[in-house]
């Protein structure tokens, strides 16, 4: 086919793949509604519990049904044995890696595996959401030679993933700024991971399959991994005064500056400002501030690529929440996904709802129709 007659959109820019009724966001405007409640009336107000439940059910829940979900989520609070043995087998792995065998493991162990229903997909989508915090502490411990730290059977959902850290419960504000962090990344519509769990289930693949696939694109430190990159570049900075100059240096030579940038906002992320709210009260508390100037130093010296759309994006601020707090940092990315998982469980339900296979094309600028030559007589 001629070019003229190709629409090409390389990286599916600005394509619309479908309609949903859970995430809206408007990248212009800087603007996140999960289910049309604002992002920042969510951080402020909401917990992790509720807004899980807002995503998969599409409406805010009352007490009774709040309750009932958070038994839910505490019951199930519990992996099986087959995946620590899995665990312990890779667990010199990069943690994502360790996260996405393990849940691709747990297929196995599931007593709704072969349910397709809406029901059982949320069953599983509540499941996965309490067993990947679960997975992620118990193979930071494995790893050091310790055993895992039960689930508390009544902490809520952040402060118990900070539990399992050490076996000590964190501050309240701690848990609240956990809390928000995993607000704000519970969803974020077709981004790359949400676009791969989709494309999955688009082939009628199972729930876990989408969901192992989704780890492995949000692994990337063009999605996920930004977080872990962030810390690098501030220690790499060192201190606030060199800033401008190492941020000058990336640029010229042409390498991103991680934790900027987005393909959808082209305004602030309204995301970050509550991780940035959070990096400068903890800072204090904590008396350490040397790593929220340095981040402020670096945004400072970005000002000028806001003009061309480029500003802090989630995990610029993300990276700095989860070490004050003291959590090692190949665990940042894994963060992201224990936040990610009611929102790729919707995601899965909305595909599945109306599914069809997704399936865009390749224009073909190779050559065509040469001559096939044996082997023999090649040069
Ligand atoms: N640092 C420096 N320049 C940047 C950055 C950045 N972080 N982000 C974009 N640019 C520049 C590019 O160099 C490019 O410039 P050019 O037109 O002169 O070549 C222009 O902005 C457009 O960049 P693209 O890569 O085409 O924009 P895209 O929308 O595809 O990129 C992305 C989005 C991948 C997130 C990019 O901004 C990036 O690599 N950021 C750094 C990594 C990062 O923080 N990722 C986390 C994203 S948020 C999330 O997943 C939670």
């Amino acid at each position: 086919m001629a070019d003229k007659e190709i629409s090409l959109n390389r990286g599916l820019q600005g394509v619309y793949l479908d309609r949903t009724n859970t995430t809206f966001i408007d990248g212009k405007e800087g603007v996140l509604e999960y289910s049309g409640y604002n992002i920042h009336d969510l951080a402020e107000n909401s917990n992790f519990e509720e807004t899980s439940y807002l995503l998969m059910y599409g409406e805010l829940p009352n007490q009774k049904q709040l309750d009932e979900f958070d038994a839910s989520l505490k019951n199930a609070r519990v992996l099986p044995q087959q995946a620590y043995d899995v665990i312990d087998i890779v667990k010199d792995s990069h943690p994502m890696d360790v996260l996405r065998t393990t849940i691709s493991t747990l297929s196995s162990f599931d007593e709704d595996r072969d349910d397709f229903s809406e029901d059982a997909i949320i069953r599983k989508g509540i499941r996965l959401t309490s067993q990947v915090p679960i997975i992620v502490m118990a193979h930071n411990r494995m790893r050091k030679g310790l055993d895992p730290i039960e689930s508390s059977k009544t902490l809520p959902h952040a402060a118990n993933f900070l539990y399992m850290l050490e076996g000590e419960e964190p501050s309240e504000d701690t848990a609240k700024l956990m809390d928000t962090d995993f607000v704000v990344h519970a969803d974020h519509g077709c981004n790359a991971s949400a676009f791969t769990t989709r494309v999955v289930t688009g082939t009628n693949a199972d729930f876990y399959g989408s969901i192992t696939a989704g780890i492995a694109a949000l692994s990337g430190p063009s999605h996920g991994g930004a977080a872990e990159g962030v810390m690098e570049l501030a220690k790499d900075v060192g201190t606030p005064e060199n800033a401008a100059a190492h941020v000058k240096n990336l640029l010229a030579n042409r390498e991103r500056v991680m934790g900027f940038g987005h393909r959808v906002y082209k305004a602030a992320d309204p995301r970050a400002k509550h991780l940035k709210d959070g990096v400068k009260k903890l800072s204090e508390e904590k008396g350490e501030t040397a790593w929220y100037e340095i981040l402020l130093a670096v945004q400072e010296a970005m000002t000028p690529y806001a003009r061309r759309g480029i500003h802090a994006n989630v995990d610029f601020f993300a990276g700095a929440v989860y070490y004050l707090i003291g959590i090692p940092q190949d665990l940042f990315v894994p963060i992201f996904a224990v936040g990610r998982i009611p929102g790729w469980t919707i995601q899965i339900l909305e595909q599945m709802r109306h599914n069809i296979l997704i399936r865009p094309l390749l224009q073909y600028t190779g050559e065509r129709s040469k001559e096939y030559i044996p082997i023999t007589k090649r040069d």
